[in-house]
């Protein structure tokens, strides 16, 4: 044993692969300390101590926000970085186009360098984690090895760590994937730390044969959470296929009738896109009795049970979701959320010792720091145009704060899906509802789907890109057999969830969104119900089934019929241009597009 493992706190672990490996990566990244994470109250409330010293953290108003904080980050480390997200598989082939790709021999030489060393003058954290409920036999497990303070207490939010998570390990049966995190900024001794530590060099690594992580250089969201993006999805994808389930950016909510039928919804839109909204929405005051409930707002891990019916999880505990837009007009139950016990990120802070961002009230505070921590006024905006928050500012939250949880959230079994949605972000084109004609057409709709890019990447916002499934990012294999997954997946199942695509930012002319969204999208989801259930009619358009007007319950809301038609209008123009857009996704990942995704091309064309 070196020194540094002579000196680390009893291990809570009597796993000897996982000692060994902790040791192991102690001696390539030379941390000062090792902490075992047990997950306790007492240690985060020590952590968020160290971290309000070390000006991490800045406490709020404990009256106003009893047990928040806010944390700034580097401006340079602010978003996932997808061009420094790579997947080395041992053949390129298996990543495919959609991924960037390096050797995994070469890669792991580069990890090597970069982490030799990495940790010195900082604490190791052993953090174990749990994505789902521990014990529950859709839930993995990870333990991740960081030496961020910061991670370690948004993990304790988003995911289930500590004692209960090793107790689990020790039984010897579960697979334990390794994921190491370094913000890549060792300190020599004497070396003043800085508030958020990062590196310039960003590297977010996925070995999906031996299901491993490595992160190096950025402390931020999905680069760094590894139970999230990383494990959740890109890694998670990988052992879905294996195992034939699926691991996909999905909210999970629930729709109950006043007579109390409870029918689950799982939507994948891409990030900043308003799984959020949708998971907690808040039903119009027309429609007394009904509610939805949240299991999920981010991740859906989904698996067929023993009578073919899919179920599924929410691995997360949390909500890490963005600031700006968020309101308690736009969104009630995550502002009652994210009122206590919340981490904030990259929000601004009032001059009481609250937060703000762009969207939060109608008025702006008077002044206050933004993001930066630099002074910031409605007169200095408009001026500058300088944001209080960040446009990808976040709130990390516990899921169980939320007043929408749904009472099956934490069900190891998971919740029954009768219905898919996919949509992204399209100012034209895209109607605000349709039904896809079968399973395949409804692979061919989330296969082929486009959404204008967000902040919730660095790059380039607002251009229209194709994001199948909102998996872009995050599917940690070749999009055409994560399409041909999708197709078999039917086969394992007795009646396969119906498929819907959804758009609520159809744009006029002049640039107003023609849909007024949020709540009022709870008149599309009741269709969207009905039709699941097979009770509601439906119009055949070239691209699938849409409703009438009267289909729509509009109590309580002045939508004309012309307003509609507007929204909905099919326009074989700009739909044979879309399929162009089809054709170019295609093209790329051809030599794995399964043949069934080509015909449902055809069979569209001929329609249009
Ligand atoms: P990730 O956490 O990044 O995966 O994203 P998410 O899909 O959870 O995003 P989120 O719900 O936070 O998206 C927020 C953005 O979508 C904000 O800009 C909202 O204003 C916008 N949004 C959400 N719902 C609606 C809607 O019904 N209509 C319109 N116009 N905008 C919406
Ligand atoms: C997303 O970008 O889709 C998110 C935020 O949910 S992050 O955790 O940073 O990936
Ligand atoms: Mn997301």
């Amino acid at each position: 044993m070196n020194e540094n493992i002579a000196g680390m706190a009893r291990p809570f672990t009597t796993n000897e692969h996982l000692i060994r490996w902790v040791e192991k990566m102690a001696e390539l990244t030379q941390p000062e300390a090792i902490h075992w994470v047990d997950g306790s109250q007492q240690e985060y409330d020590r952590l968020c101590e160290e971290m309000v010293a070390a000006g991490t953290f800045t406490r709020l108003n404990q009256e106003l926000w009893p047990g928040c904080f806010l944390a700034r980050s580097d401006p340079r480390d602010v978003a996932r970085v997808e061009d420094r997200t790579f997947i080395c598989s041992l053949s390129k082939d298996n990543a495919g186009p959609t991924n960037n790709w390096v050797d995994p021999f070469e890669m792991r030489r580069k990890l090597k360098e970069l982490f030799h060393g990495a940790m010195r003058g900082r604490t190791m954290y052993v953090l174990p984690f749990s994505m789902g409920p521990v014990g529950s036999p859709m839930s993995r497990i990870g333990v991740e090895l960081t030496d961020s303070p910061y991670v370690v207490a948004n993990m304790r939010i988003m995911t289930r760590i500590g004692l209960p998570v090793f107790q689990e390990i020790d039984k010897g049966e579960v697979r334990v994937v390794p994921c190491m995190h370094s913000v890549g900024m060792p300190l020599a001794p004497g070396q003043k730390d800085v508030s958020w530590p990062c590196n310039e060099t960003k590297y977010i690594v996925h070995f999906p044969e031996t299901r491993e992580i490595w992160s190096y250089g950025s402390g931020y969201g999905g680069n760094a959470l590894l139970g999230k993006k990383c494990f959740a999805l890109r890694i998670a994808s990988n052992i879905a296929r294996d195992e034939g389930w699926m691991a996909e950016h999905m909210l999970i909510l629930g729709v109950e009738s006043p007579e109390g039928e409870k029918t689950y919804v799982a939507a994948a839109f891409p990030s900043a896109c308003g799984k959020t909204n949708l998971a907690m929405l808040v039903p119009p005051a027309a429609f007394q009795g009904w509610k939805v409930t949240t299991v999920g707002d981010d991740i859906a891990w989904i698996k067929p049970d023993a009578n073919g019916q899919l179920r599924a999880i929410n691995p997360e505990a949390g909500f890490f979701g963005v600031a700006p837009g968020t309101s308690d007009k736009t969104n009630p139950n995550a502002m009652a959320t994210l009122r206590r016990n919340t981490i904030f990120t990259n929000v601004a802070l009032t001059p009481e010792g609250g937060v703000w961002w762009e969207g939060m009230t109608d008025e702006a505070p008077a002044e206050c720091l933004d993001w930066r921590g630099q002074r910031w006024t409605p007169a200095i905006a408009k001026e500058t145009g300088a944001k209080a928050a960040h446009p990808n500012g976040r709130f990390t939250a516990p899921a169980a704060q939320c007043p929408s949880i749904d009472a099956a959230w934490e069900n190891p079994a998971g919740v029954p899906i009768s219905a898919f949605l996919f949509g992204g972000r399209r100012s034209t084109t895209m109607p605000l509802i349709y039904q896809a004609f079968n399973w395949s057409a409804g692979v061919y709709v989330g296969a082929t789907m486009g959404s204008e890019t967000t902040a919730a990447a660095t790059g380039a916002v607002g251009i229209v890109r194709r994001d199948p499934m909102a998996m872009l990012p995050f599917c940690g294999y070749h999009m055409g057999d994560y399409f041909r997954h999708w197709l078999k997946m039917q086969r394992t199942l007795d009646a396969a969830p119906r498929i819907f695509h959804v758009n609520w930012f159809r744009k006029d002319e002049q640039g107003r969104f023609l849909w007024p969204g949020f709540g009022e999208n709870m008149r599309i989801l009741k269709w969207i119900v009905d039709r699941a259930r097979g009770r509601a009619q439906a119009k055949e358009t070239p691209i699938g089934w849409t409703p009438y007007y009267e289909d729509i319950d509009w109590t309580g809301l002045d939508y004309p019929r012309e307003a509609f038609e507007t929204m909905q209008e099919v326009s074989r123009a700009a739909w044979r241009k879309e399929v162009l857009g089809h054709e170019e996704l295609f093209l790329d990942v051809h030599d794995h597009l399964p043949s069934e995704m080509i015909y449902q091309r055809e069979l569209l064309i001929c329609r249009l």
